[in-house]
């Protein structure tokens, strides 16, 4: 097995004096290659703030995060953006995908910033298959379901072949019907692609047997789910 993610204490805190929030304190963990990994607490726990310092959407205050064994806190902002395109696989709570752009263009986007055109069309050809909606490709984004949004924009996160995907609530927006179609299809592209995704959802009972649950309370992680039984992780 191979490490893709290390966070060492990683601590953030927003804003000053009487506005100061410790949304993560003293977080440390590893996650391997292939593992399909939960993020779950309660509402302000700071799971979102988590996802967001392992996508490089924003910085720790303290603590380091490696990923694929790079220190991510070396880097610089002009750096992080392409190490994040190439790295990193993004699905969010409502698609985000480009309503002027077909479901094809919107998949081969993320090869297209990143320069590698090599086999771009034939992997996105491939992904949209593998999610079940090649008949929609041409169709422009706006004009699809929520669930096919979802499917699309799992497509997206992937076709960068990246080291990790990161989902914040990637079920949140669909009713439960769609929801467990999206979660069955998350975890089969997750295992046969030996992916790691680490997705954030309220909607655990859904998700059946995971790889791994990492739970949130006050800004800091411990493994499994039952609060009962917690262990601070170290
Ligand atoms: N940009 C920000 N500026 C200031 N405080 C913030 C910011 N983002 C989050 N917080 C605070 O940090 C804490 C953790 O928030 P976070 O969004 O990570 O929670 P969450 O677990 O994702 O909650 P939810 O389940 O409701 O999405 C909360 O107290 C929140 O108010
Ligand atoms: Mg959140």
């Amino acid at each position: 097995m191979s490490k893709v993610l290390e966070l060492r204490s990683v601590t953030k805190i927003y804003g000053e004096k009487e506005n100061r929030v410790k949304a993560l304190d003293d977080v440390t963990f590893s996650i391997e290659k292939g593992e399909f990994v939960l993020i779950v607490g309660s509402s302000g726990s700071g799971k979102s703030t988590l996802l967001n310092m392992i996508g490089l959407l924003d910085r720790p205050t303290n603590g380091t995060i490696y990923i694929d064994g790079i220190d991510t806190t070396n880097l610089s902002d002009n750096n992080i953006s392409s190490f994040r395109n190439n790295k990193l696989g993004f699905i969010f709570q409502f698609s985000n995908l480009l309503t002027d752009l077909t479901v094809f263009e919107n998949v081969l986007l993320p090869r297209q910033i990143a320069g590698s055109k090599d086999s771009a069309e034939k992997d996105a050809l491939e992904l949209l298959k593998a999610v079940g909606i090649e008949d929609q490709i041409n169709k422009r984004a706006n004009k699809i379901s929520g669930g096919q949004a979802q499917r699309v924009a799992i497509a997206r996160g992937l076709v960068n072949k990246p080291s990790i995907v990161l989902a914040d609530e990637p079920t949140g927006n669909l009713d439960s019907v769609t929801s467990e179609k999206i979660i069955q299809l998350m975890k089969s592209m997750a295992k046969n692609l030996n992916q790691t995704f680490i997705v954030v959802t309220h909607d655990r009972e859904h998700f059946g047997n995971v790889d791994r649950i990492i739970t949130i309370k006050d800004g800091r992680a411990f493994e499994g789910e039952q609060p009962s039984k917690l262990e601070v992780l170290v």
